[in-house]
């Protein structure tokens, strides 16, 4: 039988840490003023959201989220010991593309200099913190029906130039981070059930769909782009919306619920897993659905403290970061669950 097994893993993350302390002294630019430009602080952000520090790409308009992509990808390429003209496929997570069209996927295949070379089929994907579980879910069923058989899985995020740094945008401001995770994934031929990726499976809610967005503009109106710095009301548009609390009983009930069917549906238990890596958007949503699901908190594999949320990127930049530690070792098997606007949620479990 042919399962799919991940090849290869890779992250980036830019080199500048931006701590929770500097965080009220940057601009809109998010360079750093004398004065303080929102009122927010260490404390709030850690007690509310468990964050310490993030990642931030330099703000002098070199750097798009393909580059970010690229960087996962090449490490995630050469781990699994492959070169970029052996990728067949590109399946690209992100809410914050390079532009609004053509998809990010396309540049990630110029930059790895493969686009005229392959011409390999390349997709975006748009479900926020939950597209590497989706991407993971359409990589395996392309894999396994024989269509592609190396197929770069990204996830990738460039969130500090569309964050509002003021009092204002503070609810969303300090949570996220920018950073990219790849994987390789490939068939074997196995008559183990549980070997690779064993399950996937993924759900939407659109009734939440505006308890967390980004708008930057509104096909339905014409002119359907409009921009006004000083019209409190016309700029909002460009910075993502939350209503935080919704979100936060949203994702716990998700993350639960898609947790619990994910050891349900393939009649293992917590001793079959290895780690349990949950998409990070909050230590305390995350502290949540290990207290209600029951997971073994030993086993809980987190890095929200040290990248912030990186939406699409979390799961793939946690397990390698942890794997850098010396934690994550090959064949570990990991449940891994998310949730993100939309509202869109998820889990598969899969070995590396
Ligand atoms: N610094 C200081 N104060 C802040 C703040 C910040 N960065 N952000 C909000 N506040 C204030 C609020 O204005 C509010 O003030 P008020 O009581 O005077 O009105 C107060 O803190 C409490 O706000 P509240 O929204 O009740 O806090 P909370 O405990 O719900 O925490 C979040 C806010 C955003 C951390 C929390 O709702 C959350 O994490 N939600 C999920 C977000 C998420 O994960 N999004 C991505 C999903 S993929």
């Amino acid at each position: 039988m042919i399962r799919t097994k991940v090849m290869g893993l890779g992250s980036y993350v830019p080199d500048r840490i931006v701590k929770n302390e500097e965080i009220p002294f940057l601009d809109e630019k998010h360079v750093r003023q004398a004065t303080k430009q929102t009122e927010t602080d260490d404390e709030w952000i850690q007690r509310r959201t468990g964050i310490k520090e993030r990642r931030y790409v330099p703000q002098d308009g070199t750097t798009a989220t393909s580059d970010l992509a690229l960087e996962a990808a090449k490490r995630a390429i050469a781990d699994a010991g492959l070169q970029p003209t052996d990728i067949d496929c590109i399946i690209l997570g992100t809410l914050s593309p390079d532009i609004h069209f053509p998809g990010t996927a396309v540049f990630v295949q110029k930059k790895l200099g493969i686009a005229d070379k392959t011409n390999c089929a390349c997709f975006d994907i748009r479900q926020q913190c939950s597209s590497f579980v989706y991407g993971m879910q359409m990589a395996d069923a392309f894999v396994r029906t024989g269509m592609y058989k190396r197929i770069l899985l990204i996830g990738a995020e460039l969130h500090s130039h569309s964050l509002d740094y003021s009092t204002r945008g503070r609810d969303v401001m300090v949570l996220f981070g920018d950073g990219a995770g790849a994987m390789v994934l490939g068939p074997m031929e196995t008559d183990d059930a549980k070997a690779g990726i064993m399950y996937t499976s993924a759900h939407a809610d659109g009734n939440g769909a505006m308890d967390l967005y980004l708008k930057i503009f509104e096909i339905a109106k014409a002119p359907y782009v409009g921009y006004d710095a000083n019209n409190r009301d016309e700029n909002q548009i460009k910075y993502p919306q939350m209503d935080g609390k919704r979100v936060f009983l949203n994702a716990v009930r998700g993350m639960v619920m898609s947790t619990q069917a994910a050891l349900a549906k393939t009649g293992l238990s917590w001793d079959d897993i290895t780690w349990f890596v949950p998409h990070q958007a909050n230590l305390r949503i995350n502290e949540k659905v290990v207290e209600v699901a029951k997971i073994p908190p030993e086993k809980v594999l987190n890095t929200i403290d040290l990248f912030g949320n990186t939406t699409a990127a979390t799961v793939p930049l946690t397990i390698d970061y942890w794997r850098q530690q010396g934690k994550v070792k090959k064949g570990d098997r990991i449940l891994s669950s998310v949730f993100g606007s939309g509202f869109t949620w998820g889990a598969a479990i899969f070995q590396v």
